[in-house]
C-alpha cells in the first residue's frame, strides 16, 4: 500500500483523496498522492498469472497473458488526467445532501504518465466483428451493489475506443501499476469520467449496445443518461479553504481540466464574487499534452478582512464554467463544475 500522502475518505472499500497542495504543485501527481477510487476490495493479482480475455463481436475470442500483450503490441505512453465524476461532490451536498458516503472535495483528480498498449492496436490485431459499436471492460474486483456482488465494469463507444489516447496501461509514472491503481493492467480512457478507466482489467468485450454492467447501466448517470465525457473544471488548491493569511499578495495555485469537447485555454480568478476577474498564469509544464490538466498560479492583492476567491476556466472554443453549483445539483452528486470558491481571512 502506497497510501502515505493520501487522505483517507473511506476505509472500506479504501478510497482516498489527493492532498490538494501536492496536486497544485506537481504536474505529474506522485503515485503516493494519486487519488484512489474503489468500489470493492483491492484484488491482489500477479502479473505472471494474469490473463486478458477479449471476446464478443470479434473475429475470434482470445486469451492473452501480459507477456504476449507486450510481445505483440507496440508500447505507447501519454500523460493524462483522471478525474472522478464525483469530484467536488461535497459542494453539491452543502446545497442539498447527496446519499453517497464519499463526499469528495476537489481531491478526486490526478495526472499521471501512463504507459501500455493502445486498445486500438489490440482491436485491429484481433479483428473487429460486424455490428460492434461499444467496447466493454470488466475488472477482477467484486463490488457490492443494489444487484448484489458485481464485477466493476464500463463501456465506451467504439469510436472512442479506437482513439490513439485510449490505453491498456501497466505502468504509471514509470513504475509498474500499484495494486490500488489496477495492477497488473487497467484501461485508461482520457477525457472520460474516471469510472470508465476500469482497473484490474480481465475482459474486453465488443458489443452492439452499451454494457449492462451495474456501473454503466445503473450507476454514474445523471438525468437518466450515462455519463461519459469530462467537462471543463477547475479548482483552487492553495490557499486552503478557511485559511488565514497575512495581507500581501496571496499566492494562489490550482488546476484546470477540460474534456474532449473543450480544452483549457485560460484560467481566471475573482475576489469579489465574480464582478472583476484577473488572469492566472498557466504554468509551462505540459502545454502540449492534449489529455492532461493545466496547473495555474496567480498573485492576488487583498486587503485585511474576509474574502472569497473564485476560479473559472475558459475553453479553447469559448465556453466556461457555470457560476452556481445549485443549478447543477443531482442526486448522484456528479459533474460539479461550478466556479470553485475558497474562503480566506486576511490579517493586517
Ligand atoms: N475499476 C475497477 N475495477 N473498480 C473500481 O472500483 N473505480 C473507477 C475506476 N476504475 C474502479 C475502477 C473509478 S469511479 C475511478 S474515478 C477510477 O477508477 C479511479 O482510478 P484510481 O483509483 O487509479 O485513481
Amino acid at each position: 500500500m502506497t497510501a502515505s500522502r493520501l487522505v483517507t475518505r473511506l476505509d472500506d472499500p479504501f478510497n482516498a483523496g489527493a492532498p490538494l497542495d501536492v496536486l497544485g504543485r506537481s504536474y505529474l501527481t506522485p503515485v503516493d498522492a494519486f487519488y484512489v477510487r474503489n468500489h470493492g476490495p483491492v484484488p491482489l493479482l500477479r502479473a505472471a498469472d494474469h490473463r486478458l480475455e477479449v471476446d464478443g463481436l470479434v473475429r475470434e475470442p482470445i486469451s492473452l497473458g501480459q507477456a504476449e500483450l507486450a510481445a505483440r503490441l507496440p508500447r505507447h505512453e501519454l500523460v493524462a488526467t483522471l478525474a472522478c465524476a464525483g469530484n467536488r461532490r461535497a459542494e453539491l451536498s452543502r446545497i442539498q445532501p447527496t446519499p453517497s458516503p464519499l463526499q469528495w472535495g476537489a481531491d478526486a483528480v490526478s495526472t499521471g504518465r501512463w504507459s501500455g498498449f493502445r486498445l486500438a492496436d489490440l482491436l485491429e490485431w484481433i479483428g473487429i466483428g460486424e455490428g460492434a459499436r461499444h467496447v466493454a471492460f470488466e475488472g477482477a474486483d467484486q463490488a457490492l451493489t443494489g444487484a448484489g456482488p458485481t464485477s466493476f465494469g464500463a463501456s465506451i463507444p467504439i469510436d472512442k475506443a479506437l482513439g490513439e489516447e485510449v490505453l491498456l496501461a501497466d505502468r504509471l509514472n514509470g513504475e509498474p501499476l500499484t495494486p490500488e491503481h489496477g495492477a497488473p493492467l487497467r484501461a485508461v480512457v482520457p477525457g472520460y469520467i474516471g469510472a470508465r478507466s476500469v482497473k484490474w482489467l480481465r475482459r474486453v468485450t465488443l458489443l452492439r449496445d452499451p454494457s449492462d454492467n451495474w456501473f454503466q447501466a445503473r450507476d454514474y448517470r445523471r438525468d437518466g443518461r450515462a455519463l461519459g465525457e469530462l467537462e471543463l473544471n477547475s479548482a483552487i488548491t492553495e490557499p486552503a479553504d478557511g485559511a488565514a493569511v497575512q495581507a500581501r499578495p496571496v499566492e494562489v495555485r490550482g488546476y484546470a481540466y477540460g474534456g474532449p469537447a473543450e480544452r483549457v485555454a485560460r484560467v481566471e480568478l475573482s475576489a469579489d464574487g465574480g464582478a472583476c476577474w484577473q488572469s492566472a498564469r498557466l504554468l509551462d509544464e505540459g502545454p502540449g499534452e492534449a489529455w492532461a490538466w493545466r496547473l495555474f498560479a496567480a498573485s492576488v492583492v487583498l486587503g485585511p478582512g474576509e474574502h472569497v476567491l473564485a476560479v473559472r476556466a475558459w475553453g479553447e472554443h469559448g465556453s466556461t464554467q457555470p457560476p452556481d453549483a445549485a443549478t447543477l445539483w443531482n442526486e448522484g452528486g456528479y459533474m460539479n463544475n461550478a466556479w470553485h470558491r475558497v474562503r480566506l481571512t486576511v490579517t493586517a
